[in-house]
């Protein structure tokens, strides 16, 4: 092998640039020339190819973001698309490829693997939803800027003993709502894996106020059912008989823009040496991953066929812990 490249893709993750400069620099260390892929599958199918040296990748660590910039391709979701991809990087001498990013990304890079092209994935997401990995790149981060917004807002909601919805993201998981939920000591936690009924959330924080509580905080994941926007709406239409007073605060892509905490630079770094290690001893079609500690390997086709799991029994340790 002479030639590789990386690319990120889908939702940025802090953590991504860590990865990038793992691959650059322990591919580099193989032996090979490194290319960096700008704005994902869309600079794939383009050739938008930058080659990348050690130094290119020096002072990123700490960057939240990608230095290559991210996209989400809907040309590349399409065959032709995808072909355009091959042809790029074939005409540019590249033999194999690192897939930074969530399931959307690693879909495409298991259709690309089918194709013939070798590629590895890297788990970067922060909703944290990606079979094959406990944990991913950017979630640790995320869920610490959720953490700061939380205590932020109870101070100011026990002064004015109101109800504050916080909506994190998390389009189809609750991972982050209900890991923010239990480390920010919310009083209910709102996900798309258990169906909530409005009214009876409702009485759980008007008990909560009557325990003698100051100010209650209610976490929701941007994909519940109901959305944040419905709960609020409920909320306010009902608030005299409620007796108690709600505002909204959407954290939404403040999330993504952190600078990475020392885990995700350390999660980053080392599925970023895994990735570039399976290249070197010649296998691919894998998603790079974490599982019970260990840096693991998981098949493509195992990763895109199955859906990750929540622990939704933490959602009953939540309840227990904000009484
Ligand atoms: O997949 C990561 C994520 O941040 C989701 O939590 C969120 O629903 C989505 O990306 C937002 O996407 P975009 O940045 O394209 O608006």
């Amino acid at each position: 092998m002479k030639r590789i490249a990386v690319l990120t893709s889908g939702g940025d993750a802090p953590g991504m640039n860590a990865a990038i400069r793992g691959v650059v620099r322990t591919g580099i260390d193989y032996g090979w020339e490194v290319y960096g892929v700008q704005h994902g599958y869309a600079g794939l199918i383009s050739g938008d190819f930058l080659p990348l040296g050690r130094r290119s990748v020096g002072g990123i660590i700490q960057q939240g973001g990608t230095i290559l910039g991210s996209a989400r391709s809907e040309e590349f979701r399409t065959e032709a698309g995808r072909s355009r991809a091959l042809r790029e990087l074939n005409q540019a001498g590249i033999e194999a490829l690192v897939v930074i990013g969530g399931n959307g990304s690693q879909t495409g890079a298991h259709e690309l693997c089918q194709m013939g092209f070798p590629v590895v994935g890297v788990a970067s997401t922060i909703d944290n939803d990606l079979f094959g990995s406990d944990i991913t790149i950017g979630v640790d981060t995320a869920l610490n800027i959720a953490l700061e917004a939380i205590d932020r807002l109870k101070v100011t909601a026990s002064s004015h003993q109101r109800a504050f919805l916080v909506e994190t993201m998390g389009r189809k998981s609750g991972y982050l709502a209900l890991m923010a939920g239990i480390a920010g000591g919310a009083e209910a936690v709102v996900i798309p894996e258990v169906e909530t009924n409005p009214e009876a959330l409702a009485e759980e924080i008007r008990v909560a106020y009557e325990r003698g509580k100051a100010h209650a905080i209610i976490v929701v994941a941007e994909g519940a059912t109901p959305e944040a926007d419905g709960l609020a709406q409920y909320f306010k239409q009902n608030e005299e008989r409620l007796g108690f007073e709600l505002r909204v605060t959407t954290l939404g892509h403040v999330q993504r823009g952190g600078m990475p905490v020392a885990s995700d630079r350390l999660l980053a770094t080392r599925l970023a040496a895994r990735a570039t290690k399976e290249l070197a001893a010649g296998r691919y079609g894998v998603l790079v991953g974490q599982r019970k500690g260990e840096i693991v390997t998981t098949p493509h086709d195992e990763v895109v066929s199955n859906t990750k799991t929540l622990d939704t029994e933490l959602m009953e340790l939540a309840q227990v812990l904000a009484k």
